[in-house]
């Protein structure tokens, strides 16, 4: 049985992005928010560093955006880059004015302190001691479950999009809504609404070893992607150089903000080599230190490298990194006497669905913001801390377009109810876990942090072959969220190998052995595929 219900907005996913788009529309529409998972469990929940702002007089808005493009290894799209870098103040204030506390610096009780990453030439970065993300997402999660006007769904999970052209056979394609399995009773729901936003967040899980927590797989640019959404970018993902290397350890980040703050990188045999490689050495762009480290590692044969930080007071260690202290310690390293083991591990996803400076995609009814997202902010790197940002800048630029469309006196149509006729219930769940894991490792092994041709075709032999059993199962079987993860990491995946074999240069975070350097000789690109017809007899 499917279950219906309308809403002005209907917005999937609660993290920075897709919160901040629902305080901000509250007042004015009915906002309805899905989410996969518990409510705040997102990636913004575990962010640590902070956010990037121009507050510092000796700072400016030309030195962020000059930064940011530098990062972005000349792919960013400069409008983007400057609107979100004008619009990152009143972002933070507006934050403020929801009760996000910034740490303060101690020198006035107005001011904050702020932290400096890498790529950024001033210290640009506001935050919440090292738990950021909580401190953001906790204040507007407590705000939207307050509104009367918000109506939150946890474990809804998407399956997908709602169109005109697939569902009611229109030639104009236009987004209705989504279908939604809830997961705790396993039924369907249809839910409508004139606009509907993916604030899914990133693909990270795509990888074997990712900072990113498992609701990160890449959901809402499959489900854009597949109802006609043109996407850019996917070879751009992002490897963080640090996250703690400990058996025990599953996607802990040990935030950037510690090189900021003095921390050196290390190998086994104590020697500082980020000198080496760069001339900003340990705060040099992610992408540079994340295949140093790599090269490095690879080089020894070693399994780590170490991040020092230990020439710190204990007491400079434990105001500024309370909650990385406290991990480290659980796990028996003590960072304010020696170092922490360190790997790279899969982190952003700077590709996405294409979208205006209203977070519009190319279906009309439809918007995407946050790390589902591709507004040309990143461009071949995110630079630090940009990215919360970005959420915070297109949410605010994507309600001030919704509130503009208000209200909306037109009927909703009509529409049919998930079919799962043709579905029968799994024998065994095996063949799902065990593909997720192929998925992941190949990922990792053959279209990481070095690419080569040869590589990306392994992987995508491999892929098509996953394909045909993960779709086959899915024609064949109940939706579970498990299964509908596998088919969204799946279609990621080929997004990532395509634009991956399609770049014939090494540019930012995309490095292959075939093409090690940059074509200077032809202006840069961005990789575009072109978003799906649906294909209305492969779907149920
Ligand atoms: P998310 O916060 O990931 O939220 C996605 C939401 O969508 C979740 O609620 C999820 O359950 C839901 N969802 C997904 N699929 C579905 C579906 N099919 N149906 C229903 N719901 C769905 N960036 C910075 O700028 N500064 C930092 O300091 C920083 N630190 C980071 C540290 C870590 C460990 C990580 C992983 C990332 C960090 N980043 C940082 C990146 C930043 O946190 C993310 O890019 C940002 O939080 C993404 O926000 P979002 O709202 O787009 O998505
Ligand atoms: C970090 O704290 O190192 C993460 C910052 C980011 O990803 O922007």
């Amino acid at each position: 049985m499917t279950t219906h219900s309308e809403y002005d907005v209907l917005i999937i996913g609660s993290g920075t992005a897709g919160l901040t788009l629902a305080l901000q529309l509250a007042d004015d529409a009915r906002v309805a928010v899905l989410s996969k998972d518990q409510l705040k469990e997102s990636a913004s929940l575990y962010a640590q560093g902070g956010i990037s702002v121009v507050l510092d007089q000796a700072d400016s808005i030309e030195s962020h955006i000059n930064d940011t493009l530098i990062a972005g290894a000349g792919l960013c799209d400069e409008d983007s880059v400057r609107y979100t870098v004008e619009h990152a103040r009143e972002s933070i204030e507006w934050l403020i004015e929801q009760g996000v506390s910034f740490t303060k610096d101690g020198v006035t009780s107005e001011t904050y302190h702020l932290t400096q990453e890498g790529g950024h030439s001033h210290r640009r970065v506001i935050h919440s001691a090292d738990a950021t993300g909580r401190e953001v997402e906790t204040t507007l999660l407590a705000k939207a479950t307050a509104h009367h006007n918000i109506a939150l769904f946890p474990f809804h999970i998407g399956i997908d999009l709602i169109t005109s052209q697939k569902q009611l056979g229109e030639s104009d394609n236009h987004c209705l809504g989504c279908y939604a399995l809830d997961i705790k009773s396993d039924t369907t729901h249809q839910f409508l609404a004139p606009i509907t936003v993916l604030a899914t967040g990133g693909a990270g899980k795509v990888y074997l070893y990712t900072s990113n927590p498992d609701v990160s797989t890449g959901d809402g640019i499959a489900m854009g992607w597949r109802a006609g959404c043109d996407v850019a970018n996917m070879e751009f993902v992002q490897f963080h150089p640090t996250c703690l290397y400990h058996p025990k350890a599953k996607s802990f980040l040990i935030s950037e903000a510690l090189r900021g703050e003095g921390a050196k990188l290390l190998l086994g045999n104590g020697e500082r080599f980020m000198t080496r490689f760069h001339e900003q050495a340990e705060l040099a762009p992610r992408d540079i230190v994340a295949r140093a480290i790599d090269h490095e590692m690879k080089r020894l044969g070693d399994d780590c490298i170490y991040l020092d930080i230990s020439h710190q007071p204990p007491e400079f260690i434990e105001l500024h990194f309370p909650t990385i202290h406290q991990r480290c310690l659980e796990l028996g390293i003590d960072m304010t006497k020696g170092p922490i083991p360190v790997v790279p591990a899969a982190h952003y996803t700077c590709g996405g669905l294409i979208t205006d400076q209203q977070g519009q995609t190319n279906l009309s009814g439809l918007y995407a913001i946050g790390e589902t997202a591709h507004t040309g902010l990143h461009g071949a790197n995110r630079m630090a801390s940009n990215s919360l940002l970005e959420c915070l800048v297109y949410a605010r630029s994507a309600a001030q377009h919704i509130r503009a469309q208000l209200p909306f006196n037109q009927p909703l149509p009509v529409v049919p109810d998930w079919d799962a006729s043709r579905a029968k219930p799994a024998k065994e769940a095996i063949a799902i876990s065990h593909n997720w894991d192929e998925l992941r490792r190949f990922m990792w092994d053959y279209v990481g942090i070095v690419r080569s041709n040869d590589r990306l075709n392994r992987a995508q032999r491999r892929l098509t072959l996953l394909q045909q059993e993960i779709n086959a199962f899915y024609q064949q079987h109940h939706i579970t969220s498990d299964l509908l993860e596998l088919r969204n990491l799946a279609d990621v995946a080929e997004l990532i190998i395509q634009s991956a074999l399609t770049r014939k240069e090494s540019r930012g975070l995309h490095y292959t052995l075939d093409y090690p350097t940059l074509n200077s000789e032809q202006p840069a690109q961005n990789t575009v595929i072109a978003g799906k017809s649906w294909d209305r007899d492969n779907t149920p």
